[in-house]
């Protein structure tokens, strides 16, 4: 496999806190500068092709090796959903299968070189996270998705306390469904609350990269293949989002103690220009 110059894990502790909207945004906002691939590693709920428009394509074969679909937003995928026989067709997997279709996606795809490497991941800290923990997380990045509302930061500190674990050399957090602007009266409602996301990652001692709200874009825009940072309602917060994801994964400010290229050697080419 080419080795990505970085790889992201997109985490959470809870289902449906928006891990696939995250991770499909900032992989197409920073690939507009960068060469970008998204692993989708939810190998039960395979969304990204969904979210990109690209559902129903399938990886063809260069050399016996599948080669990741090309997105017109710049961007490879690979995704089990490609070899699925139908979209709702299940996979039925205990864990070592789950390992190595991991793996299958990690090595035996023919990757091109890549800048980043953004991986969705399931819920939780099961089979696939250590899986791709265990197969490239030392020294990497990883985002934490969490919503504001009680249940979601306790199992949000699960998953930084995982990442932690599991060598993940910078973790950021960013704080989902933070408020709904009512569209009749303009006021905002705190659907499931607003800043317990922000004040995790201070207790946790984590970056926050910022909060999303709840926006219909999104939703819209997921479902369509049409994903939110493309469309003006919504790309502000998804931008600024991927700002400070390229922040994370070029690491600390001068002076720090923390090496800036994770896999040493010069700086890696993350800086738009
Ligand atoms: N900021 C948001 N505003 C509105 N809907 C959102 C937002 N983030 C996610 N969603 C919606 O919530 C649902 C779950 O999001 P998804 O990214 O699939 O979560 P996960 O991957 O964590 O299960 C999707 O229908 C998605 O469109
Ligand atoms: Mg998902």
């Amino acid at each position: 496999m080419n080795k990505p110059q970085h790889v992201l894990m997109v985490l959470s502790g809870k289902g449906g806190v928006g891990k696939s909207t995250v991770a499909v945004n900032v992989a197409v906002a920073l690939a507009h500068w960068l060469e970008v691939g998204i692993l989708d590693a939810d190998l039960h709920g395979p969304n990204v092709p969904k979210m990109l428009g690209i559902e129903g394509a399938t990886m063809p074969l260069r050399d016996g090796k599948p080669v990741p679909v090309s997105t017109p937003h710049n961007l490879v995928v690979a995704s089990l959903a490609f070899a699925l026989p139908r979209a709702d067709a299940p996979v039925i997997w205990r864990g070592p299968l789950k390992m190595k279709a991991i793996q299958q996606l990690l090595e035996d795809v023919a990757w091109p070189p890549l800048d980043l490497l953004v991986v969705d991941l399931p819920p939780g800290t099961g089979d696939e996270a250590l899986s791709v923990a265990q197969l490239v997380g030392r020294g990497e990045a990883a985002v934490v998705v969490t919503t504001p509302q009680e249940v979601a930061l306790l199992d949000a500190s699960k998953a930084v306390n995982f990442a932690r674990k599991v060598g993940v050399e910078r973790i950021g957090l960013v704080e989902n469904m933070a408020g709904l602007v009512c569209p009749h009266c303009g006021r905002e409602i705190a659907l499931y609350g607003v800043g317990g996301g922000e004040e995790l990652a201070a207790r946790m001692g984590v970056p926050f990269l910022g909060r999303l709200p709840l926006l219909p874009a999104v939703v819209q825009g997921g479902d369509r293949g049409r994903p939110a940072v493309l469309l003006p309602q919504a790309r502000g917060p998804f931008l600024a989002l991927a700002e400070r994801v390229l922040s994370l994964l070029e690491g600390p400010e001068e002076g720090s103690s923390r090496p800036k290229a994770p896999h040493g050697g010069e700086k890696p080419k993350l800086t738009p220009s």
